[in-house]
């Protein structure tokens, strides 16, 4: 049976969309994260006749975002999909950890209602701001009857949030999801799909219910020319948790760095190979002696990596 959820809930979290410069032709020297949710709705006459509420979760320049927006966004979000008159949730995000969000939201909530994430490259006050369309047409999607998961809407194209990235530093069209492609188009108001919606076991909201100054410590580290084990074994000394190494091609590792990463490994860090590849994912071989992430860049992957440790603690 088609459900009769109407309503969409616009959750605010800052970002360029939100963003004003003094100028209307400055689309580098901005401010991000300046004006709220309603404002941004308002401004959008398309949207004028939806039934939709909004709502302010927070408002930063994504690339300070933390684990206590992430966790209060998850909470909102599970509330507001739980409600029966809700078809779907939009999210505004900054571009620059937008993929991260969306793929903790994908794992935590796996949801059969969608949950689109949007954002822009250029600020509200730019001569041609892209966020109003973004806007308009994640709506859309969020409406979309048998849509489901955490999805992502930018210059037109809809991603799986566990799969998209930021791709290019400036154009309009920025994110693409490597090999796997987008799974839908909006065109002229209409969606064409390619592909199935996200499916997913969700972790749930427990995984992260700790509270966040207890969350794990994991960071990134990257294998390159002349690398060496000194940030590692340092990390280690203080105390990191997880390690996710950016490493070269198919997951190889400077010998330098791999000796400091197995000691951590043998330290109980855990320790995870992911690539500096912009598309494809670490294929696993059987003498490897650092497990492959699977999930497809170094920042998911971290991700993926933190809800594990999360988890294995309340296990
Ligand atoms: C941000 O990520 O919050 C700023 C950059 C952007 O949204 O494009």
């Amino acid at each position: 049976m088609q459900s009769k959820a109407k309503q969409v809930v616009i959750l605010g979290t800052g970002g360029t969309i939100a963003g004003t410069a003094a100028q209307a032709a400055d689309t580098v020297g901005y401010r991000a994260a300046q004006l709220g949710i309603a404002s941004l709705v308002e401004a959008i006459p398309g949207l004028l006749a939806c039934p939709l509420e909004t709502e302010q979760v927070a408002q930063v320049d994504s690339k300070d975002m933390g684990f206590s927006v992430w966790q209060a966004l998850a909470r909102r979000i599970a509330h507001h999909l739980a409600r029966e008159e809700v078809a779907g949730i939009v999210v505004t995000h900054g571009t620059d950890t937008l993929e991260e969000t969306g793929y903790l939201l994908q794992r935590l909530l796996a949801p059969a209602k969608p949950v689109v994430l949007t954002a822009a490259m250029r600020p509200a006050s730019a001569l041609q701001a892209d966020g109003p369309q973004n806007l308009l047409d994640a709506v859309l999607v969020a409406r979309e009857p048998g849509a489901r998961g955490v999805l992502a809407l930018l210059a037109g194209a809809v991603h799986s949030a566990a799969e998209v990235r930021k791709s290019h530093t400036y154009r309009l069209d920025a994110f693409c999801s490597g090999d796997a492609g987008p799974l839908a188009y909006v065109e002229a108001g209409q969606l064409r799909r390619l592909r199935d919606w996200p499916q997913g076991e969700a972790l749930g909201l427990q995984a992260v219910a700790a509270d966040v100054a207890d969350w794990p410590w994991v960071e990134i580290v990257s294998s390159h020319s002349g690398a060496d084990g000194r940030a590692v074994r340092a990390l280690t000394r203080i105390g990191v948790q997880g390690l996710v190494v950016t490493a070269t091609g198919n997951g190889t590792v400077h010998e330098d760095l791999e000796a400091a990463l197995l000691e951590a490994q043998a330290a109980g860090v855990r320790v995870w190979r992911s690539t500096r590849c912009a598309e494809g994912r670490v294929l696993p071989r059987p003498d490897d002696m650092l497990p492959a992430a699977q999930a497809g860049t170094p920042y998911k992957a971290r991700v993926e990596l933190l809800l594990q440790l999360l988890s294995a603690r309340g296990a």
